[in-house]
């Protein structure tokens, strides 16, 4: 049971039973992901001494090269998770491929591959308004002890075991579900503790947010803008409030606790829409649909989609059941 305020620590020690195939690693992986989102919280937070440390691409004053701060995120994760040995590969946003992990520890015997956005809503940093990180876990298909093959990765997002979110917010937080609910762990940075804030988050089933680059309203399909027109009505409990970061992460968190949709589509520019189907929309739809929420391509279950590359962008509609469900009647209205 879910206790408000106890450690994540003492969390996953005390639900590892609900781990799927629970034999201690699914939970070795959780710990190592909250260690590395310490390390990125940290960098995060001193994003704003830029002038004082040094710009990306110069040298800071311990000789040490300053990098993007998403590159330095896909480092930390990549590292924590490849030298504690507790997958067996890893796709990230930053890397053209996916990574293999050989272990010599245990022969390479582990069962989990991990696909991240390490920094989500990166053009964010510069201006001091909220991050995060996006992580997705499933069981490999390819047999324990294998190099890990392009399969492990392509699966569709109803088969994964775990995925969750990190908000490098006002506060930052951890937000993950293994198909048992939602859970929000919220950080206290003077100690390095998570403590459960947020036990069995629920996506309100209605809601009065809609989150959407609007900028790209006159390339967006009739059914997205008929919805929008439909949000801006002035009937019933409308028009409803817009509220656009420019991070999925921190939309999605926002709208998760006040209810609301966020909707990337498709643009003439980007038929497919800019969102990726593996590393953003498969576990952000798992959180919601954990969570009471929905997640659409207008048409289509997103974790039904059967994922073709790694690096697969999709249309993607998620947020409140009954306001996903609208705007999908638009969408399918105008097909
Ligand atoms: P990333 O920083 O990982 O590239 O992701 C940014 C994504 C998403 O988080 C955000 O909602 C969206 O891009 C914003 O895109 P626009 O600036 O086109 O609205
Ligand atoms: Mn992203
Ligand atoms: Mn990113």
């Amino acid at each position: 049971m879910a206790r408000k305020n106890q450690t994540l620590g003492e969390f996953i020690i005390e639900n590892q039973a609900e781990f799927p195939y629970a034999n201690g690693e699914l939970s070795r992986l959780i710990n190592s992901i909250r260690l590395a989102a310490k390390m990125v919280n940290h960098e995060v937070n001193k994003a704003g001494l830029v002038d004082i440390t040094g710009a990306v691409g110069e040298v800071n004053v311990q000789g040490e090269d300053q990098q993007k701060l998403d590159v330095l995120a896909n480092e930390t994760f990549i590292k924590t998770l490849t030298n504690r040995e507790i997958v067996c590969g890893i796709a990230s946003e930053e890397n053209d491929d996916f990574i293999t992990i050989t272990g010599q520890k245990n022969d390479n015997k582990n069962k989990y591959v991990v696909l991240i956005d390490p920094l989500d809503g990166s053009s964010n940093i510069d201006v001091n308004v909220s991050v995060g990180t996006i992580f997705s876990v499933y069981r490999r298909v390819t047999p324990v002890g294998t190099p890990v093959t392009i399969d492990d990765f392509l699966q569709p997002g109803n088969l994964q075991v775990a995925a969750g979110y990190i908000i490098y917010g006002t506060s930052t937080m951890l937000v993950f579900t293994t198909g048992h609910g939602v859970n929000g762990f919220t950080l206290n940075p003077a100690l390095g503790t998570y403590y459960l804030s947020h036990p069995n988050m629920q996506f309100p089933v209605d809601g009065n947010i809609y989150s959407v680059n609007e900028g790209n309203y006159v390339h967006f399909p009739q059914g997205i803008k008929n919805y929008i027109k439909y949000c801006q009505e002035e009937k019933d409990d409308r028009p409803y409030t817009s509220r656009y970061i420019g991070s999925l992460v921190s939309d999605i968190h926002r709208n998760m606790i006040k209810g609301g949709i966020y909707m990337y589509p498709s643009t003439a520019k980007s038929p497919n829409g800019k969102l990726r189907l593996l590393y953003e929309c498969n576990p952000v739809a798992f959180i919601a649909e954990q969570a009471g929420g929905k997640a659409s391509d207008g048409y289509r279950r997103i974790m039904d989609i059967k994922p073709e590359e790694l690096h697969q962008r999709i249309p993607f509609i998620c947020g409140s059941k009954n306001m996903v469900e609208k705007a999908e009647y638009f969408m399918q209205e105008n097909q």
